[in-house]
């Protein structure tokens, strides 16, 4: 057969389990499980067009409207196993490289890994699928900045708070009743969160068929997102407005990717009054203004279920970042060492330094640190200098970044949870001063 391509507009334009996203996903949206549709032209009388402003009703538009090209209809390919068979044989090589290494030393990271070659891989695939003549709508935030999101995934400690809360949620949603688990995602960036959450349910409630629609209003990121959720095997598809508002999305076992405001698509749900098993946010919300974060958190219990799950992590202002990556290297050669058995510190997480009273961390005493450097360390015994030397330069991008988006984090996890009584800090000040990271935890 030959490979076929699909388009954002072929998407609209077709039913959607006509719809061939990957050749190796059988899953198909079953029409028994979708909800009945709320009655969106009602509620746009009612609330005298008050949901326009999310989503604009699929009117004819006028000839002067359709030659401005709607930011979510720009015709964008989707990332499909059959017309991207040779990046899928790449990524899967360079795999293999690394799968009995990782096994062994971060088995938690086991199904979550990308190579550095993977990481280099789907920024070049992005660099293909970009539509460059967006360019200036879209660029919210720099390629530079989503180079170093999916990056992330090369430090296990920078995406550890991010799978502790998918295993969490994964066993809140084991105790939930019936067999369909909605979530909303808010701010998907490089799709590592939904790989997880949705990785994590699946395997906890085998059962279950998990929905999981993420919303970003960068392009750049849901190119990215798609294209690491479909190299990692998780069922995923780019979606326009329309199959949010006709509730098609809800029968999907996958990820449907969305592009849209975080604000727009809560509103949305909050009016038509969709009620969801969890609604998550990872290192997404928490970047937003006071006030705009505040003006989601206040609908979220609205459009949770009785029992539904609210989850946001974000990087916290103290500590400041600044790893001694000598002392990093030595401990990469100090061969002979377990570093299993000498670096883990579960009393002292962190190395600090203090700098003009500032707490700064130049060492995280975690079993992923530990992991890392002997992975590091692998590479070196094999002589694989050019690899070593490749994910050495990551590491040290991501955590640069990291350092520079910390400052950003306009609305810190105390705040959140300041604005919903009854929410839980993990880990809390108590049993932890100083962390990198917080998650904020509340229940229905
Ligand atoms: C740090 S990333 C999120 C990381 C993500 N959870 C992951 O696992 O890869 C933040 C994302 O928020 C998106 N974003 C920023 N402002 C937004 C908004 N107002 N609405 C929706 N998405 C937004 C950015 O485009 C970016 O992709």
């Amino acid at each position: 057969m030959e490979p076929k391509d699909f388009s954002v507009e072929d998407i609209e334009n077709q039913p959607l389990q006509q719809i061939d996203i990957d050749s190796n996903n059988n899953e198909r949206p079953n029409p028994n499980l979708e909800e009945s549709n709320p009655n969106l032209e009602e509620l746009l009388q009612v609330r005298e067009g008050e949901a326009e402003e999310y989503f604009p009703p699929n009117e004819k538009e006028s000839e002067e409207q359709e030659k401005k090209v709607p930011i979510n209809e720009i015709p964008v390919p989707s990332f499909t196993k059959m017309a991207n068979a040779d990046i899928y044989d790449q990524f899967e090589k360079s795999q293999k490289v690394f799968k009995s290494k990782v096994e062994k030393f971060l088995p938690n990271m086991e199904d979550y890994f990308i190579t550095p070659d993977n990481f280099d891989l789907i920024l070049e695939t992005l660099e293909k699928r970009y539509p460059k003549e967006g360019e200036t709508q879209l660029l919210q935030w720099k390629l530079e900045d989503i180079r170093q999101i999916l990056g992330k995934i090369l430090i296990p400690d920078s995406v550890k708070p991010t799978l502790d809360n998918a295993k969490v949620l994964a066993q809140y949603i084991s105790e939930m009743e019936g067999d369909q688990v909605d979530i909303l995602e808010l701010c998907t960036g490089a799709g590592i969160s939904a790989m997880m959450t949705w990785k994590e349910i699946k395997k906890a409630n085998p059962d279950k068929r998990c929905s999981i629609i993420t919303t970003d209003d960068a392009l750049q990121s849901l190119l990215v997102a798609e294209t690491l959720l479909s190299l990692k095997g998780v069922p995923v598809r780019l979606v326009s407005k329309q199959e949010i508002q006709n509730n098609s999305v809800f029968g999907f076992d996958g990820v449907s990717l969305v592009l849209s405001e975080a604000s727009d698509i809560v509103n949305y749900y909050a009016l038509v009054e969709k009620n969801f098993s969890a609604v998550i946010s990872d290192h997404g919300i928490n970047y937003f203004e006071k006030d705009h974060h505040h003006s989601i958190v206040n609908q979220i219990p609205n459009l949770l279920k009785k029992g539904g799950v609210f989850q946001v992590c974000a990087l916290e202002n103290e500590p400041k970042m600044s790893l001694n990556y000598k002392k990093m290297a030595l401990q990469i050669l100090s061969f002979g060492k377990d570093l299993s058995k000498t670096i883990p510190d579960a009393k002292n997480p962190y190395e600090i330094e203090e700098v003009d009273g500032l707490p700064y961390v130049r060492a995280i005493n975690s079993a992923e640190s530990a992991g890392l450097y002997m992975l590091l360390r692998e590479d070196l015994k094999n002589l694989d200098i050019i690899s070593f030397g490749k994910y050495l330069k990551s590491i040290i991008g991501v955590a640069k970044v990291t350092k520079k988006l910390a400052k950003d984090v306009k609305s810190p996890i105390s705040y959140t949870a300041s604005l919903l009584e009854g929410s839980k800090i993990i880990p809390n000040d108590k049993d932890q001063k100083l962390s990198i990271a917080r998650s904020l935890l509340f229940v229905k």
